[in-house]
């Protein structure tokens, strides 16, 4: 059954009828389509593109002409799981009209279900114009990525030493001006578990944690976080590796390398003949090849 903006917008968990919902990010139709296989309930096209596809070191400089390619891509793999395009920076915070126009072209041109902004109650009338015209929003609060340089980094929110909008009070009223504009769902980033417990408690709509502690609705991780396609050392703390592909993906490049140079690959298996019979093995002699 496909996921839908209705079905997400009413599942809490802590009523006892659902299970937390799972979303991973995805920027392409292969992602798409394995993460649909694993049942993934929501593929997050996340503008982390920028940093993971791009190599950017922040979301900053990601356009809403690249959104709408990889939204697009994920759309075409994606039959079951909820689509969600992320706005990029500047595409929703210098008008409203702006926010219509960008929202717009990721739903028509990109085939996503829904948009995700990131902030809260400075953003919230944006919100409630989307929603008014059927442009359903996920909302993002927290420590929201495009705030790199108000935040000073990627910082933890919502600690009792901070003050502003960074503060414990500020970000559960960004979390109640978004319900109240009409989001379907809010994802909380790296805040301390008890403030995303006590958000998750205070909103009828669900919340997705990442760094958010155990007790919201459902949780997210970047795809090539969890599939550990990073190697090096330093992640931030939320992130849990459930696989290696990185190294997996090193050696896999290795093996091929070496198979070519030694001229292994590609063998009789892997070659046409004349007739459509596998041919005869190779002119050369592989023993006389050397690894130099
Ligand atoms: O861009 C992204 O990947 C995100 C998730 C981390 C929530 O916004």
């Amino acid at each position: 059954m496909r996921m839908t903006v209705p079905t997400l917008s009413t599942w809490k968990v802590a009523e006892g009828t659902h299970k937390p919902l799972v979303m991973v990010t995805t920027y392409d139709y292969t992602f798409a389509k394995l993460a649909e296989a694993a049942g993934i309930d929501i593929l997050l096209v996340g503008d982390s593109l920028g940093m993971v596809i791009q190599g950017q070191s922040s979301t900053l400089p990601v356009t809403l002409e690249e959104v709408i390619y990889h939204t697009r891509c994920v759309s075409r793999g994606a039959s079951r799981a909820l689509v969600v395009a992320d706005m990029p920076f500047l595409s929703y915070q210098i008008s409203e009209t702006h926010a219509i126009e960008a929202a717009g072209r990721l739903i028509k041109e990109g085939g996503a279900a829904a948009v995700k902004l990131e902030g809260g109650e400075s953003i919230a009338p944006t919100v409630r114009r989307l929603v008014n015209l059927d442009i359903p929003v996920m909302g993002h609060i927290g420590m929201t990525p495009q705030s790199i340089h108000r935040m000073g980094g990627y910082k933890v929110q919502g600690r009792a030493s901070a003050t502003g909008a960074g503060s414990a009070d500020h970000i559960m009223r960004d979390a109640k001006a978004l319900e109240d504009a009409g989001a379907f769902c809010v994802v909380i980033e790296c805040v301390p578990q008890d403030l995303a417990t006590a958000i998750t408690k205070e909103l009828s709509i669900p919340t997705i944690g990442i760094g958010a502690g155990t007790d919201c609705d459902g949780q997210v991780l970047v795809s090539y976080d969890l599939l550990g396609f990073q190697t090096s050392e330093h992640r931030p703390k939320f992130v849990k590796q459930f696989a290696r592909l990185g190294q997996a993906v090193i050696d896999a490049f290795a093996t091929y390398a070496d198979e070519v140079r030694t001229k292994t690959f590609p063998s009789s298996a892997e070659c046409y003949g004349d007739d459509g019979s596998t041919p005869a093995l190779s002119r050369v002699d592989k023993k006389s090849i050397s690894n130099g």
